[in-house]
């Protein structure tokens, strides 16, 4: 107990000490951007809280337009709504920034090789093995993983929720019954699971073959805390805090231990056998990933840490935008009815996969509609590497900018909306109906939730078609209703997705 007293005072000591001199001896830009007043000292630091970040960073823009300055300790940090101004950044003046040092740094301690940590050629090779490994035909190929993955784990949940709201009749439930929280059914752990189970298959080559199901389950659950912990950490005023004895730190520690032992095994044994056999080289991420390797000579550290970042970057993400999409339909019968008369015309058009996107442009515009209102990456962002100038101001080397994805995808100026008539936050996917629209807002950086310019995320192709496939197998067979005891709350820390899961009342299609 003294020891961690002494240790957490040390800690402190350390962090004020290194905010009191950045304080006196950093330099500051000459014009200053402008930004809400902080406390001397540590500026706006205890604004930045989880859960109100999103909303504190809207209601600046507000105050103070779309380009804001907060200060956070001895740092600054930039944020930015005006897509001109991203499109400044990412594009015209890329060479002066690399991707959010903060990103890298707390990515960096679990998975210190990979794409997101290294920039430069390093970046450029493990961008191209990325590439090579995950392309359009391939995630096609891959799609029958992501929907026997759902029937598997999704549909028992759905089923049951279906037969008991039938059993109490659907027309009673509303009005008198005594809980219906047994009616409602949370299915966001299901997607979870499925979504990585299905990850495993198609990525790693791994099935009930290869693992048993406790073994999977408990990879799923490091996973996930390691998403946890990037999360908790992205608010952490310093990197020492990682190292201090907590039951969490520890138990971070063995989940990372456990992920890098389960990839380091299967990198090595599949690249024993295709160094012997090229041939034997199967289609799916990881030999495709080291068959790149060899081909550009990357070394297998950087393969092991590129593998291990994607087990956690690839389900996450996907899993937190469906169920936030599936809730917003659910409480939109309108667009439920519009989606189910399209699934029928696709599926009686010999509905295959590659046809989804052509036959069913509502599930496009939906998946669009909640991703410009509650993008699981919120924000994104950068940090120069030189002093630059950015909208006329002198902004020193090192700072920090923030892209406000959110707050741009609900700026009735940037989307044409007229206020009066059109509510921004309302959930009306037939805006993406308009193609001028939506060609104009991506190529203009207003709607970037897979973030923007030569860091932009390579698996958006397979997001994009995992999450049209996922919805179309359950909504092909299930009527979602919202649950009245479940309001659609988020938990915002790096990123924005469902505070309390994904609950649904459940009824199945009248065939
Ligand atoms: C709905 C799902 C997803 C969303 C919303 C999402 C969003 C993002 C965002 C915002 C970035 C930062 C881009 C930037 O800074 O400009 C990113 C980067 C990245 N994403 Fe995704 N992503 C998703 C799914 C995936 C999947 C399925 C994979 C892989 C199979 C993946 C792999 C990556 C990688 C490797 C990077 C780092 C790229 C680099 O630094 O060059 N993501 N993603």
């Amino acid at each position: 107990m003294t020891f961690f007293y002494s240790a957490a005072l040390t800690l402190c000591g350390l962090v004020a000490l290194q905010h009191i001199y950045q304080h006196v001896f950093a330099t500051h830009p000459k014009k200053k951007v402008p930004g809400p007043p902080g406390r001397w000292l540590i500026g706006n630091i205890f604004d930045f809280v989880p859960d109100r970040i999103h909303e504190y960073f809207s209601d600046c823009h507000k105050q103070y337009g779309p380009f804001v300055r907060y200060k956070l300790g001895s740092m600054y940090l930039y944020a930015i709504a005006d897509p001109s101004l991203v499109r400044n950044i990412v594009h015209e003046q890329r060479k002066n920034f690399t991707l959010s040092r903060k990103f890298q740094c707390t990515f960096g301690h679990f998975f210190p090789n990979c794409l997101i940590c290294v920039e430069g050629d390093k970046w450029k090779l493990g961008r191209r093995v990325v590439h090579s490994a995950i392309t359009r035909m391939r995630a096609y190929k891959w799609l029958p993983e992501v929907t026997s993955s759902m029937r598997l784990r999704v549909d028992p949940f759905l089923e049951k929720a279906a037969r008991e709201q039938f059993a109490a009749g659907d027309a009673e439930v509303v009005e008198g019954f005594v809980d219906l929280r047994d009616m409602s059914v949370n299915i966001e752990n299901a997607l979870g699971f499925g979504l990585f189970e299905a990850f495993l298959r198609f990525g790693y080559g791994v099935d009930a073959s290869v693992t048993d199901e406790s073994t999977r389950i408990r990879l799923y659950n490091n996973t996930k805390t390691i998403a946890e912990a990037l999360n908790v950490r992205s608010f952490q005023p310093s990197k020492l805090f990682w190292y201090l004895p907590t039951a969490f730190n520890r138990r971070v520690s063995r989940a990372h231990a456990e992920i890098m032992h389960f990839v380091r095994g299967i990198v090595s044994s599949r690249m024993a056998e295709i160094s012997a056999d090229i041939g034997c080289a199967r289609d799916n991420l990881v030999d495709q990933m080291i068959l790149a390797s060899m081909e550009e000579k990357m070394e297998t550290g950087d393969v092991e840490d590129n593998l291990g970042m994607l087990l956690f970057a690839a389900f996450d993400t996907t899993t937190a935008t469906l169920s936030t999409c599936l809730q917003l339909i659910s409480r939109h019968p309108h667009a439920q009815t519009e989606l189910r008369n399209q699934f029928t015309a696709w599926k009686q058009g010999g509905a295959d996969v590659e046809s989804l996107q052509v036959d069913v442009p509502y599930l496009d515009w939906c998946i669009k509609e909640s991703q410009r209102l509650y993008p699981v990456a919120f924000a994104f962002g950068r940090t120069s590497t030189v002093p630059v100038t950015v909208d006329g101001y002198e902004i020193p080397a090192e700072s920090s900018f923030t892209f406000q994805t959110k707050v741009m995808g609900s700026n009735a100026k940037e989307w044409n909306f007229t206020d009066e008539v059109e509510d921004p936050m309302q959930f009306r996917p037939e805006r993406w109906a308009d193609e001028s629209m939506r060609s104009r807002v991506v190529a203009n950086y207003v709607f970037n939730p897979f973030g923007a310019g030569g860091r932009m995320c390579p698996g958006m192709k397979l997001a994009q078609s995992e999450l049209r496939m996922v919805a179309a197998t359950i909504l092909t067979k299930f009527v979602l209703k919202p649950s009245e005891y479940h309001d659609m709350d988020f938990k915002v820390t790096l990123t924005l997705g469902p505070r309390d899961g994904a609950w649904f009342k459940v009824k199945a299609v009248d065939k």
